[in-house]
């Protein structure tokens, strides 16, 4: 290290009661790359080691009743002090299925701060209190229930990392900002040109840039209409976004 202008690297901090599950899928391919070179930090820190009683528990009944346990606020409560201290003001997020759904301007402005602190819970949830002492950001990354938010932690990091300078070649970046914004991407082919009985289509071959452009954003049309008419209206109401977080571009 040269010293005073090297910026710090994007960080992640995983809050979870099983740190194992990190890095995961993230030691592998761009984003382990990514890691191994310093492009990144990833931290795990362990809820059950700010637990104090001889039980070491983190967990306790919902008052009212019903399933479950619910994670402590005492004891989430030091963990994310003690993550403040040591990493500085990171945004907190706490991945939930009852979070705002995760979408690529959410990601894209996370990748631009400084990192992300992301609390993963187990058992039914975590005291609401916590949360709110705390202004943590709940978000989902779709709807269907994960039996702890490990995983999605990973998947959140992975969509952040990739977008970060130096990551990915200009290739895929450069999709990102594409006309395409907004759409289901167009399919994609490669040789042979035939394979059992399938061709690749004729246009693709025809070295006609401007026939193959407009291909693409017919066929990128007709599955975004297809599969995500969600995505359709918005595209059609206002060209590229599609959530409600008033960036930029929105691009699948
Ligand atoms: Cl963020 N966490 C959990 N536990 N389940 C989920 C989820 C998150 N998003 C969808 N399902």
């Amino acid at each position: 290290m040269t010293g005073s202008i090297e910026p710090k690297p994007w960080q992640a901090v995983a809050l979870t009661l099983f740190p194992d599950m990190f890095p995961g899928t993230l030691s592998q391919s761009l984003a382990g790359q990514a890691l191994e070179q310093g492009l990144w930090s990833l931290e795990t820190v362990d809820i059950r080691s700010f637990a104090s009683d001889k039980h070491r528990s983190v967990d306790d009944s919902p008052c009212g009743g019903g399933a479950g346990m619910v994670m402590r606020s005492d004891v989430l409560d030091l963990a994310i002090l003690d993550v403040k201290e040591k990493s500085g003001d990171l945004p907190l997020v706490y991945m939930t299925p009852r979070g705002r759904p995760l979408t690529q301007n959410r990601v894209r402005a996370l990748a631009q701060g400084p990192g992300v602190a992301v609390l993963c819970g187990r058992y039914e949830g975590v005291d609401q209190r916590v949360l709110e002492a705390h202004g943590a950001e709940e978000i989902s990354i779709g709807d269907y229930v994960l039996s702890g938010g490990e995983v999605a932690a990973l998947v959140m990091v992975d969509a952040c990392v990739r977008l970060l300078p130096g990551v990915m070649g200009s290739n895929a970046s450069g999709e990102e900002e594409s006309f395409e914004a907004g759409l289901l991407e167009y399919p994609h082919y490669t040789r042979p040109t035939l394979w059992q009985g399938r061709k690749v289509p004729d246009v693709l071959m025809s070295g006609h840039h401007g026939n193959i452009r407009a291909w693409r954003r017919e066929q990128a049309e007709a599955v975004t209409k297809q599969r995500r008419p969600d995505l359709w209206q918005n595209y059609l109401n206002n060209g590229v976004k599609n959530d409600d977080t008033k960036n930029d571009k929105n691009c699948i």
